[in-house]
Formats: structure tokens, sequence, C-alpha cells
């Protein structure tokens, strides 16, 4: 089996599988991140060094103020819970998005984990908070104006890797695999630049019923796949030797 460099989640479902059980939203967002602490263990022994995970979106703060804070609460006590692995497992943290947004406990549990796993190499988690790929990349073009209205930057010298190295994700490779749980087939204002030649697994599967073995199939279907990069088969054989 190839196991992928980076992987990429958008964990959806986790409202469905609490209203599928008559329990509040919340409980399927707790139930959410148990199922955050299985994969990550599981990257990890598995190899994978990137896991990049999609956990609250620049929408969802249009979602009920209780659920917004319900969801900065567990955050909270996620990374606080997880720590400790982190450490031991050698396991950075990184995190992408607009942190500014946060509420200032969140913000600084957040900040404080970044911190203390920054030596880290094993493995790093990618946290996506408050983040939308739209505004990153709104973000980055700005930040390239800027340099040129600056002087330091002729607008000649702006290639792909330049612009790559002015958004969020600055450093990490590109996923390799993008999953979605739920059943929905959609991006969703999700890496959009970063994913352009990943391949893309979606489940029916709820994310809080997202196990060891779901993510074995994505991982075996991912194998399957011929990625091409644009290229023909037959050139991608001959580059092969
Ligand atoms: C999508 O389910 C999930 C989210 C908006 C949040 C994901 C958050 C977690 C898994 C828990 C917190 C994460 C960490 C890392 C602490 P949904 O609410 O959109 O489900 P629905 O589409 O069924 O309503």
């Amino acid at each position: 089996m190839i196991v992928p460099e980076h992987i990429a989640i958008i964990m959806d479902g986790n409202g469905r599988w609490a209203e599928a059980r008559n329990l509040p939203r919340i409980a399927g967002h707790q139930r959410g991140v148990e199922t955050v602490r299985v994969i990550v263990e599981v990257c990890h022994g598995l190899g994978v060094r990137y896991l990049t995970l999609y956990a609250f979106s620049s929408e969802n703060w249009q979602r009920p103020s209780a659920e917004v804070g319900g969801l900065m609460e567990l955050l909270g006590y996620f990374l606080e819970a997880m720590l400790p692995e982190m450490m031991e497992k050698g396991i950075q943290l990184r995190v992408i998005g607009d942190l500014a947004r946060l509420p200032e406990r969140a913000r600084r549990t957040v900040t404080d984990a970044v911190t203390q796993t920054a030596e880290n190499r094993a493995m790093t988690l990618v946290l996506a908070l408050s983040y939308g790929s739209r505004g990153e990349l709104s973000n980055a073009c700005r930040t390239l104006a800027k340099e040129v209205l600056d002087g330091g930057l002729s607008v000649e010298d702006i290639t792909e890797e330049l612009f790559a190295s002015r958004l969020d994700t600055a450093g990490l490779p590109d996923p390799d695999l993008l999953i979605r749980t739920s059943g929905e087939m959609r991006i969703s204002n999700f890496l959009l630049w970063q994913l352009a030649y990943a391949e893309l697994y979606f489940t029916e599967i709820c994310w809080p019923d997202f196990t060891a073995d779901e993510l074995n199939k994505a991982l075996v279907e991912f194998s399957r796949r011929e990625r091409r990069f644009g290229l023909t088969g037959a050139q991608l054989e001959k580059s092969r030797f």
C-alpha cells in the first residue's frame, strides 16, 4: 500500500450523526474529536508526514453562537488532551486560517501548542481554523501587491512557487489525498490552490464513525490510482525507469 505523504480531510457529518441519534449537534462534534485523536494516531503510526484537518471554516462563524462556542471549547479541550501525546510522538502542530478571529482563550491554547511542538519532526498536524481558501488566496495577492508597490519585487518575478510561499501553507507539500466524509462531494473553500493534483476520496461514513478501517479503505483506493500530473500513462511509465 502506498502511504501518502500528505492527507487532507474535510471532517463532515458530525451534526447529521448527532441528529440521527436525537442528540444535540455538539454531541456529534464531541464524538468527532475522538475520531480526530484516533486518526492522528493511525496516521502517525503509518508514517504519514502531514495531516491537514478542516476543523472550522471561515463560514462556520455564521452557525448558532452556542455551536460556535462549543466548538471553540472542544478545540481547547482537544489540544490540552493531545499535547502530551504530541510531544511523545514528535507531532508538530501548525495552524492555517485567520487565528485573530478566535476567542482569546482558544487562540492562546492554539499558539501555546504551536510553540511547544515547534521542534517536533515526526509528523505535522495542520489544523485549518477559521480558514477559507478564497480568503487565503486574496491575502496572498494583497501581500504580493504590497511587495511590488514597496519596490521589493517585480511583477515578472511572481511565479507559482513564489505565490505558494505567500499562502498560509507556505513550506508544506501539497496534499496527495483529500478525504471528505458524510457523502457530500464538494471542496467547500478548502485548499483550492493546494489540491490541484490531489486524489479525491469521498465516503458516506459520517466523521464520528470514521475509523482506522475506513482510513485504510481510502488508502487502498489511493494506492490504485494512477497519478499522472498532466502526463500520459506512457510518459509516466518511461519516467519510472
Ligand atoms: C462538519 O460537521 C464539522 C465541523 C464544522 C467541525 C469539525 C470539527 C470537529 C471534528 C471537532 C473539533 C475539531 C478539533 C480538531 C478539535 P457538520 O457540523 O457540518 O455536520 P453536518 O453537515 O452533518 O451538519
